[in-house]
């Protein structure tokens, strides 16, 4: 009997990754999504990539009858995999109790749910931005976590010691947070990638947008930092590996490997790129003109961050292997087939 994998907010970017990689290995996948930002459609593409389609609920999780309801009705549930949340960092500043009410109440419905229904396992989505600006570079696991820019990135630490500290007095449950660096990309066949609703917040969906035409041009937000060209640098991760280590972590609980029943780990490449270094890759490897400016930098951002892999990759046994030219192809393609652009 396949293992069933509850993936809330499965019809989002990183979600629908994860939900083809389960699928590929034989696992049993539900997603949950109150779809506020995306499309029910994902379902019919991740139907089209692995053939089968995952059973669906629409609710949000932050309401505790209708999560508690739904662990009644799929009683077979061995995992959760949580990326069900508000992610707009700019969004959150705006808007902070409804950021802290919906991740966080959806967490603590979802762990009460874990304890009563004896779900054990659950890999919980969380960020780089729990570190800030870090004072050494590259972040390790050990690196200490720092004031978060934003209300959202506040919500990811705040969840990470809701987690730790549930599992210190629940052995039966088991935690991973994987804080992940700058996910990028789409999948292969593009039929499934980053839609993001209204103007793009982050860099690369801007970029192909702006080739695609969507959008006049992209303002490159700083040229005065501390780095070889100035403009700041991140850890870009292709999706795809970002979904596989989900898999893995997956399989690490499963499979009874934790060495503490809450870990955490730095999902990224360990090599930092600059914006000018990425917009100069996606023009070279999709041969496309892309119009740019550099304007001032933009509230909030921190000059640089990369991460140091060697724990995951140790502990995982995993690595990512995709290169930051074939992922920017794959965005690329993604949005042409998105536009309808030959
Ligand atoms: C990357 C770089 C920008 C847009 C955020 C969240 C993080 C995660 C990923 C949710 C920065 C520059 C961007 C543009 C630009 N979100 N940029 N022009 O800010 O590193 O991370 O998104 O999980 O938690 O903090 O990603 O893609 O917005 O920016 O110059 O139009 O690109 O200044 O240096 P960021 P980003």
């Amino acid at each position: 009997m396949a293992k069933q994998i509850l993936v809330t907010g499965g019809t989002g970017y990183i979600g629908s990754h994860t939900v083809v990689e389960l699928q590929g290995k034989g696992f049993d996948v539900v997603v949950v999504d109150d779809l506020s930002n995306s499309q029910i459609t994902v379902l019919d593409n991740i139907e089209k990539i692995t053939g089968i389609r995952p059973a669906f609920e629409q609710f949000n999780l932050a309401d505790r009858d209708k999560t508690d309801a739904f662990f009644q009705k799929y009683s077979n549930i061995e995992a959760i995999i949580h990326f069900a949340a508000f992610k707009a960092v700019g969004e959150s500043v705006q808007k902070p109790l409804e950021y802290y009410r919906n991740n966080l109440t959806s967490l603590m419905n979802l762990l009460e749910c874990m304890n009563k229904y004896g779900v054990k396992h659950m890999v919980f989505s969380s960020s780089c931005t729990v570190y800030g600006q870090p004072d050494v570079l590259p972040v390790t696991e050990e690196t200490p976590r720092k004031e978060a820019e934003s209300p959202y990135g506040n919500t990811k630490a705040i969840c990470e010691d809701i987690m730790r500290d549930y599992c210190a007095t629940n052995d039966k449950i088991n935690c991973i947070a994987l804080r992940y660096f700058n996910p990028i990309g789409a999948h292969p066949t593009a039929l499934i990638g980053e839609l993001p609703v209204g103007v793009p917040n982050n860099l690369v969906p801007f970029i192909t947008q702006t080739a695609a035409g969507l959008r006049e041009e992209l303002s490159i937000f700083g040229d005065d930092y501390d780095t070889p060209d100035g403009t700041a640098i991140r850890d870009y991760i292709n999706v795809v590996d970002l979904a596989e280590a989900h898999v893995v972590a997956i399989n690490r609980m499963l499979d009874e490997k934790q060495k503490a029943n809450y870990e955490f780990f730095n999902v990224g490449t360990g090599s930092g790129y600059s914006v000018n270094e990425l917009v100069q890759a996606f023009i070279k490897v999709n041969k496309v003109d892309l119009k740019y400016k550099i304007v001032g930098r933009r509230h909030g951002d921190i000059e640089k961050i990369w991460a140091d892999t060697s724990y995951g990759n140790k502990e995982l046994g995993w690595s990512a292997s995709r290169t930051l030219e074939e992922t920017l192809e794959s965005a690329w393609k993604w949005e042409k087939n998105v536009r309808g652009i030959e």
